[in-house]
């Protein structure tokens, strides 16, 4: 009986199984109630007394030993069964979770595709300038405000290298280096320095245009933005223009929309007046086609402005500036 223990724990020992039903033959084989040890520990009541002790201790150790080996294989199974589930390659794909678009980037995008229906490209330029490009040659007399600490971002004083205020500056940049017919639309990013608020940021978007030929007139203008304001905000908006002043242009213009929220009947986000401003506008001031060598007696042209964020927000109605920035997925998840 002794050396047929020790022969089992053996055995025992050696044992393996890779499946459920393997490894259930052996428990049937040695440890159900008709199995080797516990036919071993039937056959105990036989063993003489003096040998009890020993071979009751030895059947013991034998017992636990082929339990231990049994959990033992139990886990090895259930960890392969797990790791060929990790390699399955006919498992259907996991979703994979899409990015969105910014919404100023759609928007962005989308001012650009109106205006390239009516023949715009679009044009770009660095966001740091020298003060000419920014202001010297857009007609800003040497003390305007915009040239002030207090509104520009200066890098560089005398000369001054600044950050744009404005896509202007690549208005300049195009109207040096190419000869008219021309008709860009200068999107990009700008800077001013302002307290940033839920209304202020010290840096946003703008679209800007500008054409220039021969016989260009403020009625070309005005139906050109008739179109963009039409095509942005529904057939049934209107349109207004209103005198203003910039440097660069004359006569200057901001144009207002019909309060696409009320549809112009009046409410709290057009301040009950059934308006909305959206955009600055004009025709070229001659200086400032002078400046950068078209003859103003030749060619006119007309030149236009606008933020992206502002246009988003009429369209989103997104009423804190900031979550432009903040990069919140639970925001920008929303612009499918
Ligand atoms: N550059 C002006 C601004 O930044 C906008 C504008 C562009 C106005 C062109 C008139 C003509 O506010």
């Amino acid at each position: 009986m002794k050396e047929k223990i020790e022969e089992l724990i053996k055995t025992i020992q050696s044992l393996d199984a890779n499946s459920a039903e393997e490894l259930e033959n052996i428990r049937l084989k040695y440890l159900s109630k008709k199995g080797e040890i516990s036919m071993l520990f039937n056959q105990f009541r036989e063993v003489p007394n003096d040998q009890k002790r020993e071979i009751g201790q030895r059947l013991n150790v034998l017992r636990d030993i082929a339990q231990a080996r049994m959990t033992e294989l139990k886990d090895k199974i259930e960890l392969s069964q797990q790791e060929s589930n990790r390699l399955d390659l006919t498992r259907t794909a996991e979703p994979i979770a899409l990015g969105t678009r910014h919404p100023l980037s759609l928007v962005r995008e989308e001012i650009i595709d109106i205006f390239s229906r009516i023949g715009f490209t679009v044009a770009e330029g660095p966001e740091i300038e020298d003060d000419w490009h920014v202001f010297g040659a857009l007609n800003f007399p040497p003390e305007h405000p915009a040239r002030d600490m207090q509104d520009t971002f200066f890098i560089e004083k005398n000369p001054d290298i600044l950050l744009r205020t404005h896509t202007s500056s690549v208005q300049t940049h195009v109207m040096t280096t190419q000869k008219p017919p021309i008709r860009v639309l200068c999107p990009g990013r700008v800077y001013r320095n302002e307290a940033i608020s839920a209304r202020a940021h010290c840096f946003f978007h703008q679209v800007e245009g500008l054409y220039i030929d021969k016989n260009v007139s403020f009625a070309d203008l005005k139906q050109a933005l008739l179109y963009f304001a039409r095509e942005m905000f529904g057939e049934d908006t209107q349109i207004r223009l209103r005198p203003s002043y910039f440097p660069f242009t004359e006569p200057s213009a901001e144009m207002d929309i019909s309060c696409n929220i009320c549809g112009g009947k009046g409410c709290a986000f057009c301040k009950q007046t059934g308006w909305v401003e959206i955009l600055g506008c004009g025709m070229v001031d001659p200086n400032v086609l002078e400046a950068c060598g078209i003859d103003s007696k030749v060619y006119s042209g007309y030149a236009f402005g606008m933020g992206v964020e502002r246009i988003t927000n009429l369209k989103y109605q997104v009423k804190d500036l900031r979550l432009f920035s903040e990069n919140d997925i639970r925001f920008l998840d929303q612009f499918k």
